[in-house]
């Protein structure tokens, strides 16, 4: 890994074009759904960008377009106006190239861990020898190599978001994004799992872009935190964390971190009333 990294930032510092271009760019979205109830605006012109290997966090009040915003990064739908490019390329339609991990790990119930983990690749055709030593070495990263002929139901839930991040790096995704998670995890399962995620981070420096409802967990796991507003999703901020690497959940209980915490709650109105009056996030954490 440390190899593949030190290449990817030779290679980024002899290309013009990667040194001044983000890595993931996101212009002007915006996201009109038609249902029988008239047109709703979800999204609003949302423009930010990824550089690459940074590990950015996407927090706004319950129904402000965060979902809708993954979904259309990831060619799953649609934007009303704006684009999003990876590396300069225009993205319209799901690629490898990009891995989702959802909250719900939506793991098929009747293949095992390892067969999860291996389906990606065995939709692209990948030869067996191939896809074996990959899922060996995913589950390996993902601390799951014990369990990789488990079936699902057998599986923790922090165990099964372990599977999904593992079938999403199969492809070796340039991106992952990740919607929420841990949000159905219990607090201590989301600390572990957060420490995890640094862990991996630290190890594949894929770029990342994950929705969560908690600020700490924000502040703990970004280099910045994009905070939008109550729907139509606006970019109310964008705030980065002074925090150096590797870090910790250790970090959480630290006055550096929790004035970063307050500082995306002060964007967010938690403490003002604004998600209060919405009913959409309390003093510490928003609703999912
Ligand atoms: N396919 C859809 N059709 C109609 N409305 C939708 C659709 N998907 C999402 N919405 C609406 O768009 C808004 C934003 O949804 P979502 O992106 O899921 O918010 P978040 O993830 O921030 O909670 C919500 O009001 C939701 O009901
Ligand atoms: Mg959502």
């Amino acid at each position: 890994m440390k190899n593949s990294n030190t290449a990817d930032r030779a290679s980024r510092a002899s290309d013009p074009i990667l040194q001044h271009q983000p890595f993931l760019e996101i212009r002007d979205l915006s996201a009109r759904f038609t249902s029988h109830l008239g047109e709703l605006d979800a999204l609003k012109y949302v423009t930010f960008s990824l550089q690459r290997g940074e590990f950015v966090c996407l927090i706004g009040p319950s129904g402000c377009g965060k979902s809708t915003l993954l979904r259309i990064v990831a060619g799953l739908l649609a934007p009303s106006t704006g684009e999003v490019r990876l590396r300069g390329k225009l993205q319209t339609q799901p690629s490898n190239k990009v891995g989702l991990v959802f909250q719900d790990p939506t793991l098929l119930p009747w293949r095992t861990v390892h067969k999860n983990v291996a389906l990606p690749l065995e939709l692209a055709g990948k030869p067996a020898a191939t896809i074996q030593e990959r899922v060996s070495e995913l589950l390996g990263l993902v601390g799951l190599s014990d369990f990789e002929d488990e079936y699902p139901a057998n599986l923790s839930g922090g165990m099964a978001q372990r599977a999904a991040i593992a079938r999403a790096l199969a492809q070796d995704p340039e991106a992952l994004l990740l919607d929420e998670p841990f949000g159905a995890l219990d607090a201590l399962t989301r600390e572990v799992m957060s420490a995890e995620l640094l862990r991996i981070w630290e190890r594949t420096k894929r770029t990342v872009l994950m929705v969560t409802h908690s600020v700490e967990e924000a502040a703990l796991l970004s280099d910045r935190v994009v905070v939008l507003s109550a729907r139509p999703g606006r970019v109310i901020d964008i705030i980065p964390v002074p925090l150096s690497r590797p870090r910790s959940p250790r970090l959480l209980s630290t006055e550096r971190l929790q004035a970063t915490a307050q500082r995306l709650r002060d964007a967010l109105g938690c403490d003002n009333g604004v998600c209060a009056d919405l009913q959409e996030c309390g003093s510490v954490q928003l609703a999912a």
